[in-house]
């Protein structure tokens, strides 16, 4: 018997993950892990510093200067650190979402990564979200949800997304950077995004957020027997 719940979301970009993470989190009581801002808060520092994000062993010499720390804010929003300063904004810019794909197909950045995600689901009941969390971080995980939709309908929701931060971009321009990660964050080597076998497939392109929230309650309850908090 294992002392806390583990509730792994993953999905390509786009499909809705952190927004149906945060409300489960809320509901049942649990902390929300975006394992996503991990990943960019190291595509962030690798752009900062100029680094060839393709090239593994130049990322990988920086990690060490790297202190990637995550806090809650009186919100539960989930904030990161780099080097003692709060990213949580700038990681979510939208050049940022090409290096964090960029450095998160390496093997070797991956591996260093691992622990910290893996710890806090030994000390918390979690969700988490990203794209190897059922196959590879959390492979025990209680539950697994593999939750996408289509590349436009994506798309459409990030764009709006965007908009509401103020941030100047094209429908054009969001489908092709959503389509670039989908191909860079499925076929590269290590952890591609993959549905684990003993996932639940949700499809949310025609359902909107409670729709998909109703459905994604309805297999915690299920699956795990747990009641909500709120
Ligand atoms: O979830 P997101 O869009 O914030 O993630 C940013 C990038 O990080 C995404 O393109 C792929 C990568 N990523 C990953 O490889 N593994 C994870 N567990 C989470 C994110």
């Amino acid at each position: 018997m294992r002392d806390f719940y583990s509730i792994a979301i993953d999905g390509p970009s786009g499909a809705g993950k952190s927004s149906q993470a945060r409300a489960i989190a809320e509901k049942y009581g649990f902390i929300y892990v975006d394992t996503g801002a991990i990943y960019r808060t190291v595509g962030l520092a690798a752009f900062r510093r100029g680094i060839d994000r393709k090239d593994e062993a130049a990322v990988v010499a920086m990690l060490p200067e790297l202190d990637i720390r995550m806090a809650y804010d009186e919100n539960g929003a989930q904030c990161m650190y780099l080097n003692g300063e709060d990213v949580s904004k700038e990681i979510r810019m939208p050049e940022i979402s090409i290096c964090a794909s960029d450095v998160s197909a390496h093997g070797k950045v991956r591996a260093y990564l691992l622990e910290m995600q893996r710890k806090l689901a030994r000390e918390n009941n979690v969700v988490m979200d990203g794209r190897d969390i059922g196959t590879v971080v959390l492979p025990d995980a209680e539950l697994k949800i593999f939750l996408t939709a289509s590349a436009e309908a994506r798309a459409r929701r990030r764009l709006l997304e965007h908009k509401s931060k103020g941030i100047e971009i094209s429908f054009e321009e969001v489908l092709k950077d959503i389509q670039y990660r989908d191909q860079q964050d499925s076929s590269r080597d290590a952890a591609p995004l993959a549905q684990a076998e003993d996932a639940w497939l949700v499809d949310c392109s025609e359902t909107d957020f409670d729709e998909t929230f109703a459905a994604l309650c309805a297999l915690i309850e299920e699956k795990l027997n747990i009641p909500s908090e709120n």
